[in-house]
């Protein structure tokens, strides 16, 4: 363990799995004391127990990053259990159905706009003012690379972390003199559950998505949580708004 964030506390959006989940085991390995927030309460209560295990202290709150109730509480108890929040990473996200514009449905658009987009409002609106009370934080909004270029049969997804982008710009700027940084990351293909999901075990689609990569690999949940916590990190000092890419070099071809 290494202390850039002994004393800060850091909440974790999605982190019952995947990137999330990393980001939170390496926001605990960094020292800060770590709340978890998902719908997932078993995966999620496993790794608050997992990471107090080695003597860091951890909460899992279920909360559904929709919905305005659970959001306000996700805030007040980690307030209540922490007295403070230095760090929040607003990442839980779906991928929705895949389906061409014409074909797909009204409550996939209002699922995914919810979670994706109104959610990380949603949590940007309480997160930030507790930190503008306690004069600073810094926040990382979970954007994609489909938020920057097209993917066909996700338009609701692509249209909601190009929200993302934008909403992170003009609160980055709202904020940035309260001493509060704002920043996005923008992850290529990454190997979590939500890929695994889309290549549905065919390893002919693996191969495909895996092409899609320039670097030869898809990513690593880890890869994404160490630039989670750059973008937090006081080396980051001057960091404002940036949608930050880590890709394999998808963007740039
Ligand atoms: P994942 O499916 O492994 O993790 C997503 C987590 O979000 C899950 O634990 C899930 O339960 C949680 N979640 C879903 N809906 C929720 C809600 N309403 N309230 C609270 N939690 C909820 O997927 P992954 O890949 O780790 O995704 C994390 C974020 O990274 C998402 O925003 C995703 O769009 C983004 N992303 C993922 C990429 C990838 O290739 N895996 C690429 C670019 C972005």
């Amino acid at each position: 363990m290494n202390d850039t964030f002994r004393d800060k506390v850091a909440l974790i959006t999605g982190g019952a799995s995947g990137i999330g989940k990393a980001t939170a085991l390496a926001f605990a390995e960094a020292g800060a004391k770590v709340v978890i927030a998902d719908v997932l309460e078993k995966e999620g209560e496993e790794i608050a127990r997992s990471i107090q295990d080695k003597a860091n202290e951890a909460v899992f709150i279920k909360t559904d990053v929709s919905d305005t109730t659970q959001v306000r509480s996700l805030i007040e108890k980690t307030i209540s259990r922490f007295q403070r929040l230095d760090c929040a990473c607003n990442n839980a996200g779906i991928e929705g159905e895949n389906a061409l514009t014409a074909e797909s449905s009204e409550e996939n658009w209002d699922r995914v706009i919810a979670i994706n987009l109104k959610g990380i409002w949603l949590c940007m609106k309480h997160e930030l003012q507790v930190m503008v009370k306690s004069g600073g934080g810094a926040i990382v909004n979970m954007a994609s690379v489909a938020g920057l270029v097209g993917f066909q049969g996700l338009s609701a997804y692509c249209a909601s972390k190009g929200g993302v982008i934008s909403l992170t710009q003009t609160a980055a700027l709202e904020y940035a003199q309260h001493g509060i940084r704002i920043n996005a990351v923008c992850p290529g293909i990454i190997r979590t559950t939500m890929v695994d999901r889309i290549i549905g075990g065919d390893p002919k689609k693996e191969e495909q998505y895996t092409a899609l990569e320039p670097i030869g690999r898809l990513g690593k949940p880890e890869e994404i949580a160490k630039a989670v916590l750059w973008l937090c990190s006081d080396e980051a000092s001057f960091v404002v708004g940036h949608p930050m890419v880590i890709d394999g070099g998808f963007v740039i071809q």
